[in-house]
This record gives structure tokens, sequence and C-alpha cells, in this order.
């Protein structure tokens, strides 16, 4: 299991260094526009120590696509529910190189998404409502890992929301996690020492 780093609640630039300096996989990057989500955000400055995970909680997906693939990051994560043609932006991402994610809100069924998984190198369950960090893990999320597991595709599974050194037992089956605050509103090594040592024992 990889672990996924967000910063969304980290505020000065030498805590990110910090942060993307330590024992992670991949940094990952939630963007927002104040209308797919209520608070907004920009994020064009980023030290590229690590794979750049983007997850983009936006409407106009195509604007923060292009704006956001200068960055060169390995995935590109857009929300199924914006309204777009699903199919047209991930062939868009895919165009650039870039892996393309599909993420579902704590309210989207497996269900829907399933006509597009077979084009997807990422799935994203989240595990809170999106838009921002330090809410708590919402527990029907592991049956959603349980069934993206079940269906057996070539993507692999993220989790975004919620994640502690309690909660990550519950996603065991996740290939990526994404932790926010519980990194850091702490000690940033030790919290991720712990959440490794919760890993793999
Ligand atoms: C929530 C964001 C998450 C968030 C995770 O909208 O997508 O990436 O930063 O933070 P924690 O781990 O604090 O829930
Ligand atoms: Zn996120």
């Amino acid at each position: 299991m990889k672990i996924s780093a967000s910063f969304l609640t980290i505020d000065n630039i030498d805590n990110v260094n910090k942060l993307v300096n330590c024992d992670i996989d991949y940094l990952h990057l939630d963007i927002m526009d104040g209308i797919f989500v209520n608070n907004k955000n920009e994020v064009l400055d980023v030290p590229h120590i690590k794979p750049l995970d983007i997850h983009l909680m936006v409407s106009d997906v195509y604007k923060y696509i292009d704006k956001y693939k200068t960055l060169n990051p390995l995935y590109i994560t857009f929300h199924y529910e914006t309204g777009v043609d699903i199919l047209s932006v991930i062939n868009y991402i895919k165009k650039f190189n870039i892996k393309v994610g599909l993420s579902i809100k704590p309210s989207t069924k497996v269900e829907e998404i399933i006509p597009y998984l077979p084009y997807l190198d990422l799935v994203l369950v989240m595990s809170v409502e999106p838009g921002k960090g330090g809410q708590t893990f919402i527990m029907d999320s592991i049956n959603k890992i349980k069934k993206l597991k079940e269906l057996k595709g070539n993507y692999v599974i993220e989790v975004d929301g919620g994640i502690n050194d309690s909660t990550i037992k519950y996603v065991s089956d996740a290939d990526i996690v994404v932790v926010g605050s519980y990194i850091t509103s702490g000690n940033y090594e030790e919290r991720i020492k712990n959440l490794k040592e919760k890993i793999y024992g």
C-alpha cells in the first residue's frame, strides 16, 4: 500500500518541503474551485521530489487539466459528479501521457462508474465529502473498495479522507491511501512511521 500525502492543511512552503522529503510515495495535490466544492485554492508551486497525484475537485475540468498538466503529474483525477462527458475527459488526460483517475463522492455508487472502469488507471473513493481536510472517515467506503477490488480491473484503488492510524485498518484493500491532517498535525516522520507499522505490522 502506498501513501500519498495531502498538504491541504499546510499553509507554508517550508512544511510542504519537509513533507515531500519524508518517506511518502506520492504528493497529493487537492485543487478546489469554489464551485464543485465551497473552498477554493491554487497550487502551482510545488517541489517535484515525489510523483504528483492531482485531485481536481472542480467543475471546469478541462481548464484545470490545462493548468495543472504543466506540473507533469503522474495522475490527474477528476470527479464523476461534474457532469462532463467522462470518456472525453479520460481521453484528453491520456493524450498528455498522464495517468487518469476518476473519483466518486460518498453518495455515488460504484455501479455508476462501471462503464468507465476499463479506461481508468485509478479509481478514487472519497471517504469524506470532498472539500476540506480533517473530517471523519465514512465507513461505507469500505464496501466500495471491496467492490472495486472484486471487479478486478487494471486500475489502482485510492481512498481519500479521514485516514489515520486507527482507520487505516479498514482500507487494507486499497492500493493508495491519501493522508492529510493525520500526518500534518503531528511530527510528520513519526506519523508516517505509525501508518507504515499499521500497514506492514
Ligand atoms: C478532501 C481532500 C483530501 C483531504 C484529506 O476533500 O480531497 O485529500 O486533504 O485530508 P484528511 O486526511 O485530513 O482527511
Ligand atoms: Zn484529495
